[in-house]
């Protein structure tokens, strides 16, 4: 392997240790902790899993979690209500709504009902503008803990050719939002993309976020490149991989993400600073 590895684990410690000592501050200062209510409807094992950690992360850092589990057979309305309430809670300074729903519950209007100054997801679509017109308040978590780790790399992403595979709303559209504005040209890939090894091979930077293992091969990465893997599959062997086909990736990479231990832990570690900067901006 020629590629450096690009440690999320590592970097999202740092972000909580950052972030405890400034909770200390603030309750040395007499001031009220951040608060984070976490919503998970039903009883995906996936959705639990990922919903223990952030609440895990939470109390490390010493921001209050509250948990919110309704059955699975919860209405639109009754889910409306919940957010209603929370978005009157002078307690809570960030809501999550852990995606994805059961599918009679419709996400779009449930996103946007959370109140924008209180969405550390950074999904409400008034946050999307925000990022979209060069004025970011709120981030989308997954790609705010990717810039925050292309950052610390020894390289001027002004002027990079970036390729993003996968155009969701939680990671290819914000990705694309944040990248342009690093100064990056962006080229985003889907479905109906018609060379997608074009597209990759040409990329100085390819974030890919699927969830289809060795979706991008390794013969198609630019040597010298950085590769960003936000894939997460669990093979039927039980071992984690990524979208990425990572030992050959490796080989021609500058700059390659684990996974795990890449992407993953700088998604949670976003969401507790977005809470930390929503509680700061209910005090302002
Ligand atoms: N499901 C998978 N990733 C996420 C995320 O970042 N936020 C929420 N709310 N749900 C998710």
């Amino acid at each position: 392997m020629n590629a450096q590895l690009i440690d999320g684990k590592q970097a999202a410690a740092d972000i909580r240790q950052d972030i405890t000592q400034q909770i200390e501050a603030r309750k040395a200062a007499g001031q009220r902790l951040p608060g984070l209510a976490v919503i998970l409807v039903g009883d995906d094992p996936a959705s639990q899993v990922y919903v223990k950690a952030k609440h895990n992360d939470c109390e490390q850092v010493g921001i209050r979690s509250f948990s919110y589990t309704p059955e699975s057979d919860i209405t639109q309305e009754a889910l409306e209500s919940l957010i209603d309430q929370l978005n009157d809670d002078d307690e809570v300074d960030g809501i999550l709504l852990q995606l994805p729903l059961p599918k009679h519950l419709d996400a779009a209007p449930l996103l946007e009902r959370i109140r924008a100054d209180k969405d550390v997801d950074g999904f409400h679509p008034y946050n999307i503008g925000r990022l979209a017109q060069r004025m970011p308040l709120l981030r989308p978590c997954t790609p705010m803990g990717i810039m925050t780790l292309l950052h610390q790399l020894p390289v001027n992403l002004k002027g990079l050719k970036a390729t993003i595979v996968g155009a969701s709303n939680i990671v290819g559209r914000p990705m694309a939002l944040e990248l342009l504005l690093a100064g990056c040209t962006i080229t985003v890939t889907h479905r109906f993309t018609q060379d997608l090894q074009a597209e990759v091979e040409q990329a100085d930077l390819v974030v890919v976020g699927v969830g289809k293992p060795g979706l991008v091969r390794g013969e198609w990465i630019k040597p010298g490149a950085i590769v960003i893997d936000v894939g997460i599959n669990r093979l039927e062997n039980g071992t984690l991989v990524g979208d990425v086909d990572f030992s050959t990736a490796a080989e021609r990479a500058a700059w390659i993400t684990p996974v795990p231990g890449g992407v993953g832990p700088m998604t949670r570690a976003s969401l507790l600073q977005n809470t930390l900067q929503a509680c700061q901006h209910h005090e302002a």
